[in-house]
């Protein structure tokens, strides 16, 4: 999925840091988990702890981390599905009209139905659709928690692919894109079993690492000022399905309960102190940014402060997405991994 400061491009340096510094490791937090690869790629070698704030972001890691295997859908089968990713991505069109306005949450207002143009009616309602027979059966006792959250992330999952943005949820486009044409169908995930106890969490990572401990702690937040949840709210909206009162012309869910401390340059200094204070892993790894609201002065003297000093480390790799810019601009901006270990608390 694409999403800002995905981590796809970065797994293998991050493997490299934690191998050299930590290769007897065992446990991996993910604690700001994002579309969820690092935890992904990761869970082949290590048992996974993921946390995030926004829900959807939860939704895809309960489905492929917390869930050790793809689910079976037992109770199902008797109603003659055995694939529901399927059944919903081969269903006709007109078999979906059955399904009352009140519930085409995403038609009334993502689509032209509604005024917006985020996805076409069509698409708009094969996700609701899906989205509210999914919710039947789980409220039904059709399908249990690992079944349902499998089925919502496959959901969320596909929405980007046929959404006519650029990039984020921030807008969409005044003309259809040629995505937005494609049929909407839900993504079919994977989901790689390691047989250990893999948990997922949905909550303020300085908060949670109060209560959590183990080897590795990888710390990837956001870097600028954008606020996440209104980047992407359609898939917040599409993960919790809970109708929410929209603003304005791009259809804002409200946040302001939501907001990270790690997007406001006067609290971030703070947040990200009691967070490395917390956290009770021996290896601590911090993605970053030259170009990020905390200066790399203030990252080292708080990481210096709660690790051991000698420990510290900075990785730099040249960025690579800030392609329009200029090659002199390229250059003075790094990607950094920063490395610390903590003493043990
Ligand atoms: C740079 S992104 C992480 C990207 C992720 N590593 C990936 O590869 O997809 C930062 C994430 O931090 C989350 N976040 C921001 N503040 C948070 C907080 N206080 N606690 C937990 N998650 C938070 C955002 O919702 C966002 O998903």
């Amino acid at each position: 999925m694409r999403f800002i400061g995905c981590k796809t491009l970065l797994l293998d340096k991050i493997k490299e840091v934690i191998d050299e510094n930590a290769p007897e490791a065992k446990t991996l937090c993910d604690i700001f988990s994002g579309t969820s690869v690092v935890s992904r790629y990761f869970k082949q070698w290590y048992e996974i702890t993921s946390n995030d704030i926004l829900f959807f972001s939860y939704v895809l890691q309960r489905a492929t981390v917390e869930n050790d295997a793809l689910p079976s859908f037992s109770n199902l089968i008797p109603l003659g599905i055995t694939d529901p990713v399927q059944y919903f991505n081969e269903m006709d069109i007109s078999a979906m009209e059955t399904l009352e306005n009140e519930k085409r949450f995403f038609q009334n207002t993502y689509a032209p139905k509604g005024g917006r143009m985020y996805v076409n009616d069509e698409n708009a309602l094969r996700i609701d659709y899906a989205r509210n027979t999914v919710e039947d059966w789980y409220q039904s006792n059709l399908i249990d928690d690992d079944e349902y959250y499998y089925l919502i992330a496959c959901i969320v999952e596909g929405i980007p692919f046929v959404s006519n943005i650029s990039g984020t949820y921030g807008a969409f486009h005044k003309e259809w894109e040629r995505r937005s044409f494609k049929k909407f169908e839900l993504f079919k995930l994977e989901v790689f079993t390691n047989g250990k106890e893999n948990r997922c969490f949905n909550e303020d990572g300085v908060e949670l690492l109060k209560r959590i401990s183990g080897d590795v702690l990888y710390i990837d937040p956001p870097y600028n000022g954008r606020q996440y949840l209104p980047n992407y709210h359609v898939l917040e909206t599409a993960a919790k399905y809970d109708y929410p009162k929209v603003r304005g012309v791009t259809a804002q869910r409200p946040y302001e309960n939501n907001k990270s401390d790690f997007c406001l340059k006067s609290k971030v200094v703070e947040a990200f102190s009691n967070l490395i204070k917390n956290a009770k892993y021996e290896h601590i790894i911090l993605s970053y940014s030259t170009d990020g609201l905390m200066s790399v002065a203030d990252i080292e003297s708080i990481m210096k402060k709660h690790g051991i000093e000698d420990t510290f480390r900075i990785y730099e790799i040249p960025y690579r997405r800030y392609k329009s810019r200029t090659q002199e601009k390229k250059d003075e901006l790094k990607e950094l991994l920063i490395y610390v270990r903590k003493t043990k608390n």
